[in-house]
């Protein structure tokens, strides 16, 4: 037998008893006459005492035993007498009576300690060394608990686990599609699905009313914290379903997991139409656990001479509580932060409204005292707090100052980890205008419906009215992170096509890309409607962290490469010869 019990279980009740217990050696402490180990496994890490006056030789044994050894050992528990109350084992010290080497190590690259001395790349190449770390670990059984309780609410709830393919036709979500030679049809390629939404839909047509599954997207994108090339969603489709019946099963859902792995009961699910976040927050997913709202300065900043304000559509502004006291040099350097290109204003406007009640402002030469005081009552300022303005092209401005509301939240501690403010995004514009392509796009996804009201619209032509076009489409945000997506379906063959052509496809790309769904809308589609939560992000969020890679036990690094198996990687020739490819590389220098 390797083990009685696990490196985390003996406690001041188990004292007296003989066990055996297997791990690893994570410190090895030797003091001559006693040599003290720490052995680590899952569970905990339990000490290991080894004396050389009973026994010298497995003593002489133990002293050599490096960092990561693999060891079994069989001993007497027994009470400390200098405990430890920083570990749940710290009574206790098991008085080693007989030890066997499993196993030998090298010197491991970084040290297996939970702050850990190894560089993000080294971590990833040696990810079977980090994935052995007290927090990774903690990350990766925290994500097993998670997709247990999401399957345990949806089976309750009558939901279906149905597992859709991974080798399909692409499904165009936004981004690019993985491809996948087919060797026995050469030229022609599969794609890996960025999601399994037209499946199911066609699971709804099918008539099993509940779907969802656990399931693995690949979108070819750029990749930042909170995105990876190849995630994990929760995938839901409802048949018979209004958009508010979707948001209460999942507010259920999220409420549920909150719950019965971290005991948090959620606040009121707020709701907030589209419009109103761009407007407030400049963004569509506000992070509601601080205020500092965007209030919209024209009527007091506009023909008062300054010809910077005068000459644009929006002059806006935030106010941060209690900071009317930053220096010069700090606001000269949040000046420079608006100004890096990622964020992109020309420049910004301070106004510091003293605890005395005075006014030094970056704009004095050109407003008085009482233009002040306007736009800080209109802000909501007291004496002591500081307003930020920017000033320009309305979209832009609203985006600007959303990011220098959120730099602001993060400077002032405003973003607590532990409180968590779940609001769902609803009426999201049906389209989206592409600057470059000079094209509409569907905001959602070409399935998303239009709210009934705005069907008659639909083919109007005119650029505003498809621009004011709303969807039946919402988001779950926390704290200004977008968990999940999803919207109303259309199912409705005509309507879809309608769809398809406000997107410019031409009935015959709409045949030969969605001929099988637009066929299946034929058979007595029921209405529908589903949602996908985003696991990786969720599993980031409740653990008040942003990067997914944390809770994805084999992520890729920002370049897209699995460092530990050193992929992608060249294939043979062979191969690519089996498949039709002629690999057709830039000569290299
Ligand atoms: P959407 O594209 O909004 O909707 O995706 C749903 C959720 O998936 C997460 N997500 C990602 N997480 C990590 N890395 C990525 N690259 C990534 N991309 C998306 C986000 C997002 O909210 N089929 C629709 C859902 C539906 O309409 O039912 C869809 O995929 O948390």
């Amino acid at each position: 037998m390797y083990r009685t019990h696990n490196c985390g279980a003996l406690r001041m009740d188990h004292v007296g008893q003989t066990v055996t217990l297997s791990g690893w050696v994570q410190a090895n402490r030797d003091f001559g006459a006693l040599t003290f180990i720490d052995l680590r496994d899952r569970y905990g890490i339990t000490q290991l005492v080894f004396s050389m006056d009973d026994h010298a030789e497995m003593c002489e044994q133990a002293r050599k035993l490096g960092r990561e050894f693999v060891i079994r050992i069989e001993g007497l528990v027994r009470e400390r007498s200098n405990k430890n109350p920083n570990r749940a084992t710290g009574d206790i010290e098991i008085d080693v009576t007989s030890l066997e080497l499993l196993n030998a190590s090298k010197v491991p690259p970084f040290t297996i300690e939970d702050d850990t001395d190894g560089g993000d790349d080294l971590r990833m190449k040696y990810r079977y060394l980090d994935l052995r770390r007290g927090p990774v670990q903690s990350n990766i059984i925290f994500r097993s608990t998670l997709a247990l309780e999401t399957r345990k609410f949806l089976s309750e709830q009558h939901f279906v686990e149905i597992e859709t393919p991974f080798l399909i036709k692409s499904t165009p979500e936004g981004a690019r599609d993985f491809v996948v030679p087919s060797r026995m049809n050469p030229g022609q390629f599969y794609a890996l699905p960025q999601s399994p939404q037209t499946f199911k839909q066609i699971l709804m047509v099918s008539g099993f009313d509940r779907y969802f599954q656990i399931v693995k997207c690949f979108r070819d994108e750029d990749l930042r914290a909170d995105r990876q090339p190849e995630f994990t969603q929760i995938d839901c489709e409802m048949a018979f379903v209004t958009q508010e019946e979707v948001l209460q099963t999942f507010e259920g859902l999220a409420r549920h997991l909150f719950q019965e792995t971290i005991g948090l009961e959620l606040p009121t699910f707020e709701r907030m139409n589209y419009d109103d976040a761009i407007r407030l927050y400049g963004s569509d997913k506000p992070d509601k656990r601080f205020g500092m709202l965007i209030h919209d300065l024209n009527d007091y900043a506009q023909q008062k001479g300054f010809k910077v304000f005068d000459s644009v559509e929006l002059v806006a502004g935030i106010c941060a509580k209690g900071q009317a006291s930053s220096t010069r040099k700090q606001l000269d350097e949040l000046t420079n932060w608006v100004k890096r290109p990622q964020i992109g204003a020309k420049g910004l406007v301070y106004v510091k409204y003293n605890e005395d009640g005075t006014f030094k402002s970056s704009v004095d030469k050109f407003f008085d005292a009482a233009a002040l005081q306007s736009w800080a009552d209109h802000l909501g300022a007291e004496p002591g707090d500081l307003l930020l303005i920017l000033a320009g092209e309305d979209e832009k401005t609203r985006k600007q100052l959303g990011e220098l509301r959120l730099e602001m939240g993060r400077r002032l501690g405003l973003m607590q980890a532990g409180d968590f403010k779940p609001l769902w995004v609803v009426d999201f514009p049906l389209l989206e205008w592409d600057e470059d392509e000079e094209r509409f796009f569907a905001m959602h996804h070409p399935f998303t419906s239009p709210k009934k009201e705005d069907i008659p619209r639909m083919l109007d032509g005119d650029f505003e009215t498809m621009k004011s076009l709303r969807a039946d489409a919402y988001d779950l945000v926390i704290n200004g992170v977008e968990i999940g997506g999803g919207s109303i379906r259309i199912h409705d063959r005509a309507l879809q096509s309608k769809n398809f052509k406000l997107l410019g496809f031409t009935p015959e790309e709409a045949e030969e890309q969605f001929g099988f769904l637009l066929g299946a809308f034929e058979y007595g589609a029921p209405p529908h409607g589903g949602i996908a939560f985003g696991f990786d992000r969720l599993c980031a969020v409740m653990n008040g962290q942003n990067s997914i890679r944390d809770f994805i036990a084999f992520p890729k690094n920002n370049q897209g490469r699995d460092m530990m198996i050193d992929s992608p990687a060249l294939v043979d020739q062979k191969q690519l010869n089996e498949l039709a490819l002629a690999l057709n590389l830039p000569e290299q220098e």
